[in-house]
């Protein structure tokens, strides 16, 4: 599937009227099982879970287990999959934890994080990616600097030497964080306990703290590194938006 430049640019002001479940069921319609929706568990990706089975899309649903989560959000995913009466499928990386450790040395993340992230969360990314023509994540503009002027619909170079391009869909892009949380308590859709001890941002234990209040959402990742991003999505180059 290819689109052109004009047509994404259509689409991206088409939707940036649009609510979310309009989009989603662009997605469904467009790609059907070749769009899958990535999340870890935070608050757009549940609300997207909860979109998806109201509308009677059966997108496949994937998580990047680095094997470094949190107790609580290992726990989340099987609430979540009785939950939703869905199975999510987990991405994990070539090397487990030990392995990685003994070929690079061990705690990793302390030394260079971008390797680790890397390791454990883009490549397993990348392999997923070879199977899917569009990717529906849950990022918001008002989650920090760097996203604030994402598109609803960008397209991606993905494989430059067999031309290959992949949508990514950002279907949560306008959403506010309290928009998404007041959406959870709602339909009573189970969340990470974690955010109730005053995490902002969550993803693996070394790399996650409390955030101080007033800092941005996603302060609390990768404290004390000049670091913002895991790497999912900064690895390709974007063609259109
Ligand atoms: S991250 O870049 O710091 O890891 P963040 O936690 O803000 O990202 O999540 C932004 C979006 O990236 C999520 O809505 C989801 O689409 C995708 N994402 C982040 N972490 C994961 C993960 N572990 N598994 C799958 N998708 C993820
Ligand atoms: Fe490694 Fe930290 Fe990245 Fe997790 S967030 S993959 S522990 S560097």
């Amino acid at each position: 599937m290819s689109f052109s430049a004009s047509q994404i640019s259509q689409f991206n002001v088409r939707f940036e009227k649009a609510d979310t479940r309009e989009i989603m069921l662009w997605a469904w319609k467009t790609f059907g099982n070749r769009a899958a929706i990535g999340t870890s568990f935070q608050g757009a990706g549940l609300v997207m879970m909860h979109i998806a089975q109201e509308e009677k899309l059966p997108l496949p649903v994937f998580t990047l287990d680095t094997g470094l989560l949190f107790r609580e959000t290992v726990e989340l995913k099987k609430r979540l999959e009785t939950f939703f009466g869905i199975s999510i499928e987990s991405l994990e990386p070539e090397f487990s934890v030990d392995a990685q450790a003994a070929r690079y040395g061990p705690e990793l993340w302390k030394n260079d994080p971008d390797s680790c992230c890397f390791m454990r969360k883009v490549e397993p990314l990348q392999r997923k990616l070879q199977s899917l023509d569009c990717w529906i994540t849950g990022l918001r503009r008002q989650q920090s600097d760097t996203r604030s002027s994402i598109g609803i619909v960008e397209l991606y170079e993905f494989d430059p030497i067999m031309n290959r391009e992949i949508v990514k869909l950002n279907p949560m892009a306008n959403w506010k964080r309290e928009a998404v949380w007041d959406y959870l308590k709602k339909h009573q859709i189970p969340y990470n306990p974690l955010h109730d001890q005053g995490y902002g941002s969550i993803g693996c234990v070394p790399c996650t703290s409390k955030a101080a209040q007033g800092e941005n959402e996603r302060a609390g990742r990768w404290t004390g590194f000049n670091k913002t991003e895991c790497g999912i999505h900064t690895f390709m180059k974007k063609k259109v938006e």
